[in-house]
């Protein structure tokens, strides 16, 4: 086999990136570890920044998102059995639109494939050679057969525990990293949400978040330990939880929990995020706490960046936008992890040792439900900061 870009994973950044260079006529390969339905099934933090569902649209394949996406103009904070609302259209022109990441991965599976793609599911074993060359190789096997993919790129796009990070020879990487002593138990539920936009509940029990994927589809989460284990949260515990720190601002309604799992916290960034002819995007180069849900976004702005370094040097030979891709990349990174730790260390409940910083928090979130001037911030942060 051969290809221009060899792309390891297909989820929304693999799916993306290979759509992004299938427009500008250039050709790649993806190789995915899981089926197809898996990859479309999982669900993930459903928030995508304005400019990401713009994107969508100029590609070609928002048509699904723009009927069954949700635009949320703003966000609430509760605290204090109060919600107050940040209008973010009002507050910055901008809003977010609901749409989990699963539908995005769904609709890029079948546009890719529509479009002659190909991508190659369930292998196993891959591995990726001779990136410090202009001949990398990707190595894979699929129904028990070896098999080459050779390639002039590789972008690894697999994830947080992906083969392509490790790839890097030793002593080329360093990481930064941060873990949270908390965690988020998050669960699907067959009921409607409690407001039409999302709360974000500080309580002294611990944080909640109420967001949804429809209007009887909610998506809730509750602050709980890191290592929970999922057994001692029978539903009725969740639900107590959930009507708790909602702290009585709007009335939530139970229903049938279809779904629950627990999502760890922790940020990290790795740099560089390149190494030869080897390019790392998304959650193989970095990871957020969910608060905010800048995951999936962040691995669309590396990709943007990174189809266009690749038009770039297939249409005039310019590998400078390649050479910048890991700095260029880097600084909406950091600022993606600064805004999500942030978030987090405002919204969640520390065991503090002192109760200044309990105070202090609660002074923050007071100030930023209050001045517009810090509302402002939140909400360019929050809605996407401008795409270089
Ligand atoms: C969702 C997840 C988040 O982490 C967040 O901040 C907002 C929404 C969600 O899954 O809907």
């Amino acid at each position: 086999m051969r290809t221009q870009v060899g792309i390891v994973g297909a989820g929304p950044a693999g799916l993306m990136l290979s759509h992004l260079l299938h427009l500008a006529g250039i050709r790649s390969i993806i190789v995915e570890n899981r089926s197809r339905a898996y990859c479309e099934a999982r669900v993930r933090a459903g928030l995508m920044e304005h400019w990401v569902s713009e994107l969508l649209v100029e590609a070609g394949v928002g048509e699904r998102m723009k009927r069954e996406g949700m635009v949320h103009d703003g966000i609430f904070i509760a605290f204090n059995g109060q919600a107050h609302y940040l209008n973010f259209k009002k507050l910055i022109g901008k809003h977010v639109v609901i749409y989990d990441q699963k539908e995005v991965v769904t609709d890029l599976i079948a546009r890719r494939l529509a479009d002659g793609g190909e991508i190659h599911f369930e292998v196993a074993d891959t591995s990726v050679h001779d990136f410090t060359t202009d001949r990398p190789k990707i190595r894979f096997r699929a129904n028990g057969e070896l098999n080459e993919i050779a390639c002039d790129f590789i972008a690894g796009c697999d994830g947080f525990h992906g083969i392509s990070r490790p790839s890097f020879p030793a002593g080329t990487l360093q990481g930064y990293d941060r873990v949270y002593p908390f965690g988020w138990l998050g669960i699907l539920s067959e009921s409607p949400p409690p407001e039409k936009e999302l709360i974000y509940a500080y309580h002294e029990k611990g944080f909640a978040l109420y967001s949804m994927r429809g209007p009887n589809l909610s998506r809730l989460y509750i602050q709980c330990a890191p290592d929970e284990n999922i057994d001692e949260w029978p539903d009725a515990r969740i639900w107590e939880q959930l009507h708790l720190r909602l702290g009585g601002v709007r009335k939530l309604t139970e229903g049938k929990i279809l779904q629950k799992g627990v999502t760890p916290m922790r940020s990290y960034v790795t740099e560089p995020m390149q190494h030869g002819r080897l390019f790392i995007a998304g959650d193989a180069a970095h990871i957020v706490p969910p608060t905010g849900a800048k995951g999936m976004n962040l691995a669309m702005a590396d990709v943007r960046v990174l189809a266009r370094a690749f038009e770039s040097f297939y249409r005039s030979r310019n590998s400078e936008p390649l050479a910048n891709y890991s700095k260029t990349c880097l600084r909406r990174v950091w600022k993606g992890q600064r805004f999500s730790w942030w978030m987090t260390q405002m919204l969640h409940r520390f065991n503090y040792e002192n109760d200044f910083d309990m105070k202090r928090q609660i002074a923050e979130i007071d100030y930023v439900t209050t001045s517009e001037v810090a509302a402002k911030s939140l909400a360019e942060n929050y809605a996407g900061l401008p795409m270089g």
